[in-house]
């Protein structure tokens, strides 16, 4: 253990600080102790964040008179959540996610830019193993639900196609799971990467994904039957779209109808991202696209806005000094 090398215990080495504190023999005076240290911290932003997170916490433990079993409870709690977390689970991102911390910041982030596609959430189930998919060709293999076509064209804020861009997608089968929850999974399943043609064209052969709990066997499982919440996701096709000189669009596409829509538990769904999937009853059409004799399809065609950098960049900044004159205010 630190310290115990040369049989004595020892400090991480800084010094008490130059100025005075009270004694903190007052709710008032402990709060006020703890934010005069923070002044101590030498980066400036990490001294804005845990100085705010610290006024936060001790007006929280103030306005709900917490009580010491509360505490204790929430303590316990936050230690199961990281007992559960595994190489493959990752509890504390769920906990994030079903608080809508994740959300936020992904809003915060990724601000709507003039009509670029919106963000949604990543999620735990992406993998990099996905494989590389011709245009035309199916993510999913055969059995794994019904037949949906996804096209659409990759464009630039202006209009201009952008070729090229990797486009990794995945989804749920039929029955709602990822293949990464099959102990039997031996290789990617609904699940690949595309790339935009020369015109920005994209299309793949996908199965109609559904809604699916998110993992309820943890503590986060625990936190929401204990409130009331359900743990659904409305059903989605995830999408993560890279081209150079263009903000990195993680999001996902629902198709309307699902009744978990507006109250999903991870809130990851805009309205903009909600999509009509149209029924296709034509063989030809079916036919064309690669599907077996006699099908039918869904076909989910969007196309994906990429806004530049530059003008992610500049929306970011300024929204980040409206926030901090706000707070400020
Ligand atoms: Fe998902």
């Amino acid at each position: 253990m630190e310290g115990h090398g040369d049989g004595k215990a020892v400090s991480n080495g800084i010094p008490p600080p130059s100025f005075q504190l009270p004694y903190p023999d007052s709710p008032e005076v402990i709060t006020a102790n703890v934010l005069k240290l923070t002044e101590l911290a030498k980066d400036s932003r990490k001294q804005f964040l845990i100085k705010n997170l610290l006024v936060h916490l001790h007006q929280f433990i103030n306005e709900t008179s917490l009580t010491t079993e509360e505490w204790m409870d929430a303590i316990q709690f936050l230690t199961r959540v990281g007992q559960k977390c595994t190489d493959i689970r990752q509890e504390f991102i769920l906990l994030s996610d079903v608080l809508g911390a994740s959300a936020l910041v992904d809003a915060i982030n990724n601000p709507p830019v003039q009509g670029g596609t919106e963000s949604s959430v990543l999620g735990p189930f992406f993998t990099e193993d996905a494989p590389d998919v011709e245009n035309g060709d199916s993510i999913a293999s055969e059995g794994k639900g019904d037949y949906m076509y996804v096209e659409g064209r990759v464009l630039s804020t202006d209009g201009t196609p952008i070729s090229n861009a990797v486009i990794e997608t995945w989804e749920t089968d039929a029955d709602g799971f990822y293949d990464t929850q099959y102990a039997t999974r031996e290789k990617p399943d609904c699940r690949g990467r595309v790339r935009s043609d020369k015109d920005g064209w994209f299309g793949y052969r996908a199965v109609v994904p559904v809604a699916y709990p998110i993992p309820g066997d943890g503590p986060v499982g625990e936190l929401l039957l204990g409130i009331g919440r359900h743990n659904m996701r409305p059903n989605h096709l995830h999408m993560m779209i890279e081209a150079p000189g263009f903000r990195k669009l993680t999001t996902a596409w629902y198709p309307e109808g699902d009744g978990f829509l507006e109250s999903d538990a991870v809130f990851g769904v805009k309205k903009s991202l909600v999509v009509k999937l149209e029924d296709v009853n034509d063989e030809a059409e079916a036919r064309k696209r690669g599907f077996p004799r006699g099908s039918s399809f869904k076909l989910l065609k969007r196309d994906i806005i990429l806004v530049p950098q530059k003008q992610s960049d500049e929306t970011f900044r300024k929204n980040a000094e409206a926030a901090a004159k706000n707070a400020a205010a």
